[in-house]
C-alpha cells in the first residue's frame, strides 16, 4: 500500500525544481548569506546558525553584523575573552551558545588550523554543534546534501503531506518526510534547497496566515488543497510552566556604586553579570540573602512591584530590595559599578529589567 507521506523520486525532483525556481526569484537577502553564485564563508554560516537557534532572523540581524565586524574570522574570535563575547551576546539569550562558540573557536584554532571541518562526525563533536547545526553548516557552507529540519521546515512538511499528528511526537515522522526531498550532490544545489525551504517557511508558509496563493508548492500541498494549511502542524497542549520566586538586591553605596557579581560559568545565564539575589525557588517562602556571611535582613527595604521574566522551563518573579551602605565593603568575587557604566557589563535581559525597575522606583 502506498504510504501517504511518500513521494516518488520523480515527484521529489519536480518539487525541488519548483522550489528552486521560486528561490531564484524571491530569496531573502540576509547578512550572512553569500550573494547568488558566490561561495559562502563557513565561519559566517556557523555564527549565523548558532545565533539563529531559538531566535528570529529580525533579532539576529544587528547582532550578527556587530559580531562579524568585531571578529571577522575564526582566528580573531579564538583570541577573544569570554567576557567580550558574552557582552556582545547580551540580550540574545541562551548564553551557553556564546560560551560554546568561544570554546569551539579555540578548539578549531588549536586542533584544526582554523579550518572548519567538513565531516558531520567531527562537526557533531564540537561544542554547541548538534544535529541541526551540523546539517545546516554542511549544506549551506559546503553544498553537501543534508536534511536540515527546524520549526519552519516542520511546518512546511506537515502541510505539504497533510500530517495531522501533533508536535512534538510527530518530529520523527516530519524528519523522515523531509528527508525524501533532499537533493543529491549530483543533482546540485543542496545548500540552496535548504535555504529555499527556510525562506518558504519564513515568507509564504506562515504559521497563522499561509500565503498559499503565492506558494510554488500549492498544487502539490495536501493541506493547501483541502484549505487546512493554517491548522497544521497540530500541537500537543503546552505544559504549564512552574513559577519560581526570589528577591534581588540593589546594594548601593552613598557614592552611587552598585554591587554586582558574575554567575557561575555553567548553567542558566552562565558567566553573565547580575545583581545578587536569593535562590529562585518554587513557592514563596524565601531564603534570606547573605553575602560572605553578611546578612542584609533588616537593612533591606522592599521596592514595590515585581520583575517578571519567562525562561524556557519556568517563569520567574523577582521582588527588589534596596540596601544602602555608607561605603563599599570589599567581598571576594564581587564588583562595584556605577550605573553609568552598566553598558560595559554583560547583563542578561532579565538583569536589564531589574536595573530599569530599580532606576524607575529609586530615581
Ligand atoms: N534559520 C535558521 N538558519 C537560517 C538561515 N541560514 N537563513 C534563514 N533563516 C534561518
Amino acid at each position: 500500500m502506498e504510504n501517504k507521506n511518500q513521494v516518488s523520486p520523480k515527484k521529489a525532483a519536480f518539487l525541488r525544481k519548483q522550489l528552486l525556481n521560486w528561490y531564484d526569484l524571491f530569496r531573502r537577502d540576509l547578512p550572512w548569506r553569500a550573494p547568488s553564485g558566490a561561495s559562502p564563508d563557513p565561519y559566517r554560516v556557523w555564527i549565523s546558525e548558532i545565533m539563529l537557534q531559538q531566535t528570529t532572523v529580525a533579532t539576529v540581524g544587528p547582532y550578527f553584523e556587530n559580531f562579524i565586524t568585531r571578529w571577522p574570522n575564526l582566528r580573531s574570535l579564538a583570541d577573544a575573552s569570554l567576557d567580550e563575547v558574552l557582552h556582545s551576546w547580551q540580550g540574545l539569550g541562551y548564553y551557553a551558545r556564546a560560551r560554546n562558540l568561544l570554546n569551539c573557536a579555540k578548539l578549531l584554532k588549536d586542533q584544526y588550523d582554523c579550518k572548519f571541518p567538513q565531516s558531520e562526525t567531527i562537526l557533531l563533536s564540537l561544542p554547541g554543534i548538534g544535529q541541526y547545526t551540523a546539517a545546516a553548516i554542511l549544506t549551506i557552507a559546503y553544498n553537501k546534501p543534508a536534511n536540515v529540519v527546524d520549526g519552519n521546515v516542520e511546518r512546511v512538511v506537515a502541510r505539504l503531506f497533510g500530517i495531522e499528528d501533533p508536535l512534538p511526537s510527530s518530529k520523527n515522522k516530519l524528519r523522515q518526510s523531509a528527508e525524501q526531498l533532499v537533493p543529491s550532490k549530483s543533482e546540485g544545489r543542496p545548500g540552496d534547497y535548504a535555504q529555499a525551504l527556510m525562506d518558504l517557511g519564513a515568507m509564504i508558509c506562515l504559521p497563522r496566515k499561509p500565503k498559499c496563493d503565492k506558494c510554488p508548492w500549492a498544487a502539490s500541498c495536501k493541506s493547501a488543497q483541502s484549505g487546512q494549511a493554517q491548522f497544521l502542524p497540530r500541537r500537543e497542549p503546552k505544559k504549564i510552566k512552574p513559577v519560581r520566586y526570589g528577591t534581588v538586591y540593589w546594594v548601593q553605596t552613598e557614592d552611587g556604586e552598585v554591587l554586582l557579581r558574575r554567575r557561575p560559568e555553567k548553567g542558566l545565564l552562565g558567566g553573565m553579570m547580575e545583581f545578587p539575589s536569593t535562590e529562585w525557588v518554587e513557592g514563596k517562602e524565601q531564603t534570606e540573602m547573605t553575602l560572605a556571611g553578611l546578612s542584609f535582613g533588616n537593612r533591606a527595604t522592599r521596592v514595590e512591584g515585581v520583575i517578571s521574566h519567562t525562561f524556557t522551563h519556568f517563569k520567574l518573579e523577582l521582588s527588589l530590595s534596596v540596601v544602602r551602605l555608607p561605603q563599599r565593603i570589599e567581598l571576594g568575587g564581587l564588583i562595584w559599578c556605577l550605573p553609568k557604566h552598566f553598558g560595559e557589563q554583560a547583563f542578561s535581559s532579565l538583569m536589564k529589567k531589574v536595573a530599569q525597575h530599580a532606576v524607575r522606583h529609586l530615581g
